[in-house]
């Protein structure tokens, strides 16, 4: 009752509340040795909750646009607070049946949310970075394969570099899962056009073509960080077919793309790859941690990663266990909350939400397009918006420094939240539009806040938190 009582007021002033803690230095108070006795748990609570409220960075809030974080719908975040009472193993059917139907349905429905083809395997993570792990796992596999090696039971001794191709979107999940994959995050060539990372299509079809490279990993980005921008899905799965390549699929948040008719073409094609993953914690707002890895090969998924031992017991492949299809065996049962959220709000309240994000998006376009202090860098052709403050007067030498610090007294500041990032050279601002809480009047303080406090800083004035 105590926590619940306190998340309800929490989540009751998060629409209103400035992102940024007020604390600088929170949960001081929790610091200090090993206690030797306890103290009941209620008193543990009670401080843990008000180091809560004076430490929380306010993310699950509307007005947090920074990295491309979600909140928790009601119906996620209440699921997600029962799997914690439930306490399930996601492993397989002996450990929680209940986990592993309800991971299967979640699933099935995903698959048809984003249109992907039925048949396909997938498992829940704790985000994107471990769904491409995961992905790029099962296309290690299939490269040893291709070289007749078993990678899982021998490694990757003897064999040549693995060639990992890209555009300059390359997101730096996948380089990080390519490290963790002993394929080494230097082996990811990346073929850009120009300084925006757009794929040069020539060069990657060369790099395929050739035929020193063998069997090759095409990594595809569809939502790339800075301005949303996608991946020629349909042009890379045309060169994968034609090289024998593996083409998987980062899609942390663009998958969502094809929920709706007008941005569903951004995805075209991705029904060819091998593997695709897509955070859960993003567009689909449920609490973190949540990811999902697809994967059109189910055997070869399973053989990645299904471990045995005689007191396990086993699936197969039509009632998996989930335990063997991911990097790990015990596993939170994350699908409670994604069963819950997409069963509560289904295909139409998603596609709404989604479409409305895109709107949002584009009113934030037009309020910069309209300011002549401002400057748009990137087409918006999803839900981040890429721009800088540009002052008519300032000169060029002057910008990233300038953009800089506004980016990071924007945060300090915390009423509206996106830092700054580094696009086509340019030091810039790119928030993204991702949460269910989000209006039009979150939206709408972006671009005056960002006009004030750079005013302020070219000024020599330092900038103060209005009042809320
Ligand atoms: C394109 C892309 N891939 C992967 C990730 C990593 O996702 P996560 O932080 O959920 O592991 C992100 C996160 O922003 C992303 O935008």
């Amino acid at each position: 009752m105590l926590v619940a009582e306190d998340a309800a007021g929490y989540l009751g002033r998060l629409d209103d509340a400035p992102v940024r803690p007020l604390s600088a230095e929170p949960g001081a108070a929790l610091a200090g040795p090993l206690p030797a006795d306890g103290v009941d748990a209620l008193a543990a609570l009670r401080a843990l909750l008000s180091a809560a409220d004076e430490g929380a960075t306010r993310s699950a809030g509307p007005r947090f646009f920074h990295f491309v974080m979600g909140g928790g719908t009601p119906a996620g975040l209440a699921a997600d607070w029962l799997t914690s009472a439930l306490d399930q193993i996601a492993f397989n059917w002996v450990s929680s049946p209940l986990a592993m139907r309800v991971e299967q349905v979640t699933l099935g429905w995903l698959k048809e949310l984003f249109g992907l083809p039925l048949e396909w395997s997938g498992v829940l993570t704790s985000g994107a970075t471990m769904a491409n792990f995961t992905g790029l796992a099962v296309a290690r596999r299939w490269w040893g394969q291709q070289h007749g090696v078993d990678v899982e039971q021998t490694g990757l001794i003897g064999l040549p570099p693995v060639p990992v191709f890209a555009s300059g979107h390359l997101h730096a999940s996948a380089l990080k899962a390519l490290g963790q994959l002993g394929i080494g995050r230097a082996q990811a060539r990346t073929f850009a056009a120009d300084v925006t990372g757009r794929l040069d299509l020539g060069a990657l079809a060369a790099a395929l073509a050739d035929e020193r490279t063998g069997p090759a990993i095409v990594i595809a980005t569809a939502g790339e960080v800075n301005a949303g921008a996608f991946d020629p899905i349909a042009d890379m799965a045309d060169l994968a077919e034609a090289h024998g390549a593996w083409l998987h699929v980062d899609a942390a948040f663009g998958l969502f793309a094809a929920i709706s008719p007008s941005t569903r073409q951004l995805v075209r094609g991705i029904e060819r790859a091998r593997s695709v993953s897509v955070d859960g914690h993003k567009w689909l707002n449920v609490p973190y941690d949540c990811g999902v890895a697809f994967i059109d090969d189910p055997v070869l998924h399973h053989e990645t990663f299904s471990a045995s031992a005689a007191y396990l017991g086993s699936g197969d492949l039509d009632r998996p266990a989930f335990g063997n299809l991911a990097p790990e065996m015990s596993r939170r049962a994350r699908a409670l909350p994604v069963w819950a959220t997409l069963r509560a709000y289904g295909r139409n309240g998603y596609r709404a939400m989604v479409e409305r994000h895109l709107a949002l998006a584009h009113r934030l376009a037009d309020q910069v397009d309209a300011e002549p202090d401002l400057e748009r860098l990137a087409d918006v052709v999803l839900n981040v918006v890429c721009f800088r403050y540009h002052p008519l007067d300032a000169l060029d030498s002057e910008l990233d420094a300038l953009n800089h610090r506004l980016g990071d007294a924007v945060l300090e500041e915390g009423q509206v939240y996106f830092g700054s990032t580094v696009y086509a050279g340019h030091v810039a601002f790119r928030p993204a539009v991702v949460n269910w809480r989000t209006q039009s009047r979150d939206i709408d303080l972006i671009v005056p806040t960002v006009l004030r406090i750079g005013r302020q800083l070219r000024a020599g004035t330092r900038p103060t938190r209005d009042p809320a």
